[in-house]
């Protein structure tokens, strides 16, 4: 069924909040730093710091993204969260999702984009998925989040 990617709205706010719990990857610790950056993005879209895109398919939410200028950069900017609910993955949403945020970086003038994430097994697929969106991984911060769970940069240099 086609999706449609629009602007996160404050009437998505609770439908986001139940995505983020159903994703086993995500730690409880995760989803309150995720929900309070969607709580800042909606008191203050435009000057938050963040962007908010979501996907519904027949007016039901099933993903989002997060995105935002990296401060004190020029040009730089930062994936902060995405997710698709689990039942939903695998049918090309990310991909729409991260292709849009990336054109809207474009338009803004970015030239780099950072995503950080965990070298744990369970985020494997998250980073198949970026390395298959030509993220590559420049950066390993070992034990950074726990013993044994390193932190791992991933950059994509746009307009090659
Ligand atoms: C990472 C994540 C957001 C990707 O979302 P998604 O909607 O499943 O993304 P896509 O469907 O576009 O791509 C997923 C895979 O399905 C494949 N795919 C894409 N379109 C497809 C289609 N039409 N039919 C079948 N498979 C398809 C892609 O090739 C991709 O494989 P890859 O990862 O090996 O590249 C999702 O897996 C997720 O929510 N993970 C848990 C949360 C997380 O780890 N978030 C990232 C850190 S914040």
């Amino acid at each position: 069924m086609a999706h449609r990617i629009r602007p996160m709205l404050s009437s998505d706010k609770a439908t986001l909040h139940d995505i983020l719990n159903t994703i086993p990857e995500f730690s409880s610790d995760d989803v309150l730093v995720a929900r309070e950056v969607i709580d800042n993005y909606l008191r203050d879209p435009a000057g938050s710091g963040y962007n908010v895109l979501v996907a519904e398919i027949e007016k039901d939410v099933v993903a989002y993204i997060c995105y935002g200028p990296t401060p004190l950069t020029k040009g730089t900017w930062d994936i902060y969260w995405m997710a698709t609910l689990p039942e939903k993955q695998g049918h090309g949403i990310g991909s729409d999702l991260l292709g849009l945020a990336e054109s809207k970086i474009v338009e803004s003038g970015g030239r780099l984009i950072m995503i950080e994430t965990s070298s744990r097994s369970d985020y494997e697929k998250a980073l198949h998925f970026h390395q298959n969106h030509c993220y590559e991984v420049i950066c390993r911060l070992s034990d950074f989040y726990a013993p044994g769970d390193d932190k791992l940069i991933l950059q994509k240099k746009l307009g090659r």
